[in-house]
Formats: structure tokens, C-alpha cells, sequence
């Protein structure tokens, strides 16, 4: 990524938010994810200057307005301006920056609209990093502004995506794969009409979980020495255990039917990861779960299951093209950029 050029000229970024195709509440124990970068997305533009950074969003009524010292993202109004906070509390950019966010990006509905403003700031206010190192500041501003302990899955599906592509991420390496998207399949994103915010809801509670489940089994994600739930003292902590272990081995084996165009392997384990996230996991709601009932039942949708963290917000569907009209119909995209 490039530096932007003299101080006086306007700089515009743009990050893409992602949908995750399967791999969830896996990046938070090192395991596997496979989202990919959408062309929904975030643009900032301005000038750097001043001892502030001031934003104005076609979205929100507010403006943020952040000094460079703050100390408290998670305390400042309006909500998104925390955002903002966590990004300049990070960097420390020397100088500050005055400009506008546009987004395409509903907010709330899991598409990872806050990873996007994270990536597209950091970008805009000078980061002159890798994508990884991008993704792990502004998963460190999410943390700080939201209060919930996020992976690093949306912050490094934004900065690192590429088109035409989704990502195999290896969350305990940090490694990123992409693996085509064929042609003839279509993506499509439905909103379930349930608001997704993370901030209170069983986010934390669920790695506590997981974490818990780890003292008892060492790390859940792949191993040589293959790890089993049977270990794991509790029934809660041991179901919790149960679907992380079985979405990693899910998210290897749907990359693989991914590049083999396999759609009966595609179908059977995002199926599988559903039910799975929906009786294992518990973060998934009755109309998240109708949602998925009715699409998956619609000949020619390969495949359908709640995407993200859940409690609310969108499903992902792949079908034959032309098939569905619900929600939005996504393309692989490039990663977070300077423009
Ligand atoms: C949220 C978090 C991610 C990830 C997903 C669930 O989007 O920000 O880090 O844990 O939930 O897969």
C-alpha cells in the first residue's frame, strides 16, 4: 500500500465489507474462516491537517469528531465516532484529517460495516502497512471501541481481499488463500430483518466458552494430533467445543468443493454449519433459521446458512444465477485501497 502523496491534496480510500461464506466463530481460537470481500463498501475522502479528525457520514446524522490524544473510544458520541477513536488511539497519525464517509454498507446487519470504516480511516490517515498488520490495528480499534473481543476475520477480509475470490484464512498464522469463486455461481446476501450489535450481546460469553473448553483439550484449532470434544468437562463448553472443531474441518472441506464447482458438497456443509451454529454454538435465531429453511428449499439454491456471529443479521446463499431475488447479490472484490 502506498503513502498518499502532499498534505494539502485530497486523499480517498476505499475498504470493502465481507460476507463470510463459512468458518464462524472459528478466528477467535486460530482456526479457519473463508469470507470474502464484497463490492459493498466504505469510501473516506479528505485532507489531512489539524490536530483533529473530523468526519462527516452520509449515513449518520452526527458528525465524529476525535482528537488525536483521545483516550476512551468507548466513550464517545455519536456510537460511530468510537470507531473512528479506536482507528487514531492505534495509529497516533501525526496529523489529523478532515472529511467525509460514504458507505454502501447497511449497518448492523453483519456485512462488517465497522470493519470497513476501520480499514478505510487507517488507510486515509497515512497506515502504511500490510494487510495483515492493517487488519490487526484495526482489529485492536475494534476491540477498543465496541468492547468485543473480535478475530481478526473482518478486518483481514477487508484489507486483504481479492477479486474474483474468496479467502481461506489460517487465523493462527495469520496465512490468507484465496480460492476462486466460480463464475456460475452466485452469491447473495438476505438481511433477516433482526439488527445485529455485538456490544452486549453473547460474543464474549461464547469465547469465554471456547477458552474454557481449551484448558481441558488444548487449542481447538486443526491439529496433528487430532483434538476431540469428548474431552471437555461441562455439556455448554463441550457443544461450543464440538462446532468449532467440526466448522474448521467444514471450512476445508467447502474450499475444496469451492474449486471443484462440487455443489453437493457445498450444500451438505453449509448445511451442516448452520445446524451447527444454530445447536452447538447457539447464536442463531428462529428467523434466521426459517430464513435459511425457506431459501435452502428453492430448487437451484445450492446452499444457505447464517453468516457472521449471529444473533441477528444476514444469511448467505449460493445458487444458480438468476434463481434468487432476495437481498443482495455480492461479488468478490479487491481489498481496502488508496484511490
Ligand atoms: C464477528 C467477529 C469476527 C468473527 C465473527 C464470527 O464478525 O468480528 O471476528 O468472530 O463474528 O465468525
Amino acid at each position: 500500500m502506498n503513502r498518499r502523496g502532499a498534505e494539502t491534496e485530497t486523499v480517498t480510500a476505499v475498504a470493502p465489507g465481507r460476507v463470510n461464506l463459512i468458518g464462524d466463530h472459528t478466528d477467535t481460537t486460530g482456526g479457519l474462516a473463508l469470507p470474502m470481500a464484497i463490492d459493498l463498501a466504505t469510501t473516506i475522502s479528505g485532507t489531512q491537517g489539524g490536530d483533529r479528525v473530523v468526519l462527516i457520514s452520509n449515513d449518520q446524522d452526527d458528525p465524529a469528531v476525535v482528537a488525536l490524544g483521545v483516550e476512551d473510544p468507548s466513550a464517545l458520541e455519536p456510537d460511530w465516532a468510537r470507531y473512528v477513536a479506536g482507528v487514531v488511539a492505534e495509529l497516533r497519525p501525526a496529523e489529523g484529517f478532515t472529511g467525509s464517509v460514504s458507505t454502501t454498507l447497511p449497518v448492523g446487519a453483519g456485512l462488517s460495516s465497522s470493519a470497513a470504516l476501520e480499514v478505510a480511516l487507517a488507510l486515509a490517515l497515512g497506515a502504511d502497512l500490510s494487510a495483515v498488520e492493517l487488519a490487526r490495528l484495526c482489529q485492536r480499534a475494534e476491540q477498543r471501541a465496541s468492547g468485543v473481543p473480535c478475530g481478526i476475520m473482518d478486518q483481514l477480509a477487508s484489507a486483504a481481499g481479492v477479486a474474483g475470490h474468496a479467502l481461506l484464512i489460517d487465523c493462527h498464522n495469520e496465512s490468507v488463500a484465496p480460492v476462486p469463486v466460480p463464475g456460475d455461481i452466485e452469491v447473495r446476501v438476505i438481511h433477516s430483518g433482526e439488527q445485529r450489535f455485538l456490544a452486549g450481546s453473547a460474543y464474549a460469553q461464547r469465547r469465554a466458552e471456547v477458552e474454557a473448553a481449551e484448558v481441558d483439550i488444548g487449542p481447538l484449532r486443526l491439529r496433528s494430533d487430532p483434538v476431540d470434544a469428548d474431552g471437555v468437562t461441562g455439556p455448554v463448553a463441550r457443544r461450543r467445543a464440538r462446532h468449532v472443531i467440526s466448522e474448521n474441518q467444514r471450512v476445508q472441506d467447502f474450499a475444496a468443493a469451492l474449486a471443484d464447482g462440487d455443489r453437493t458438497s457445498l450444500s451438505r456443509a453449509m448445511a451442516a454449519s448452520h445446524a451447527s451454529l444454530r445447536d452447538d454454538f447457539e447464536v442463531s435465531t428462529p428467523t434466521l433459521d426459517a430464513l435459511v429453511d425457506r431459501l435452502a428449499a428453492i430448487p437451484g439454491v445450492i446452499g444457505a446458512r447464517l453468516t457472521g456471529a449471529g444473533f441477528g443479521g444476514c444469511v448467505v446463499a449460493l445458487a444458480e444465477p438468476g434463481i434468487l431475488t432476495d437481498g443482495w447479490k455480492v461479488q468478490p472484490s479487491p481489498g481496502a485501497r488508496l484511490l
